[in-house]
């Protein structure tokens, strides 16, 4: 397979500054070795860089969102460009990418004619407008803005919203009382640590990836740091405690690539600035080498 490395180094989506410095956080822990020691034609297109934005006013809510549009704009385009050469991974940065990736691999699905399915693997459903965040910070936003609903004034319009029952959210356990109200009215599939605790984090998964293959779609992952347990990736500004295990999320990245689903990849959130000797970012590493084919043996192991 063509892999396609792509820089986001997005740090407008939230106060706590880091996250820039995530992508030279991904190759310095091998991403792109890992990926090409599986037989993958790895390329590394550097960072996409924001067009000129006027200044964000300090203070004012929400935290830069003239910086956020820029990054939206630029990513929006990337992502729709590196989906006609290979399978592009997005090295972030914050969540806030996530909206100009997922319009840019929508648009693509859409010239195709096919569907396009959304996994977010998150605490958080990130699922506020603008105009509901408590917070300002707009790394709690994307899900909304790619789903269409409104309060975006002055991003991008979106051109292909991806239809709400295309998007499946696993590992959630923070979500603002807004963000539960509007999801309430929604069809997005959610399901929360409480779920996964009951019946195991495979089997919501295998039923979502077999409605994905079904519908002959298209299926970009966005993994958000802490999506995991706070004591194994600790490099992230919005620890909730209570996350995947590392085998919960192997287990996840494994399923994703049996299913030969995967056509798009998010790496979001990572803080390098507070990471312990890089272990975040290597389990991360890791993660997105299991969605890309690294196994223990060479032969199935799918057994539900
Ligand atoms: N819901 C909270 C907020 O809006 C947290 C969002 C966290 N999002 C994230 N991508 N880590 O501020
Ligand atoms: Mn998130
Ligand atoms: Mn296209
Ligand atoms: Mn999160």
């Amino acid at each position: 397979q063509s892999c396609l490395l792509l820089g986001a180094p997005v740090d407008s989506g939230k106060k706590r500054r880091g996250c820039l410095m995530g992508p030279d956080a991904y190759r310095t822990a091998g991403l792109a070795e890992s990926l090409s020691d599986l037989g993958h034609d790895v390329r590394d297109l550097g960072n996409v860089a924001p067009a000129a934005f006027a200044p964000d006013e300090t203070g004012s809510l929400p935290h830069a969102l003239n910086e956020t549009i820029a990054w939206t704009d630029a990513l929006t385009k990337a992502a729709e460009a590196a989906m006609q050469t290979g399978l592009p991974i997005f090295m972030g940065g914050d969540h806030s990418l996530s909206a100009g990736t997922v319009a840019g691999v929508a648009n693509h699905a859409a010239a195709l004619n096919r569907p396009l399915f959304v996994l977010w693997l998150d605490a958080h459903t990130d699922y506020h407008t603008p105009h509901t965040t408590d917070s300002g910070n707009l790394h709690g936003t994307p899900v909304a803005y790619f789903t269409g609903v409104e309060g975006f004034e002055g991003f991008p319009p979106i051109q292909n919203p991806v239809p709400q029952e295309n998007v499946c959210m696993i590992g959630l356990r923070s979500v603002d009382a807004a963000e539960r109200e509007a999801l309430q009215a929604t069809a997005i599939r959610t399901h929360d640590m409480r779920e996964i605790d009951e019946n195991g984090i495979a089997k919501p998964l295998a039923a979502f990836l077999d409605h994905v293959a079904a519908q002959n779609g298209l299926l970009h992952v966005s993994l958000d740091v802490d999506f995991l347990d706070p004591s194994v990736a600790p490099a992230v500004g919005t620890t909730v405690p209570g996350g995947a295990t590392v085998r919960e999320a192997h287990l996840v990245m494994e399923m994703l690539h049996d299913s030969g689903l995967l056509t798009s990849l998010d790496l979001v959130e990572l803080n390098p600035f507070l990471d312990e000797r890089g272990r975040t970012a290597k389990l991360m590493v890791d993660l997105a080498a299991s969605a890309l084919g690294r196994r223990v043996f060479d032969r199935p192991t799918r057994s539900f």
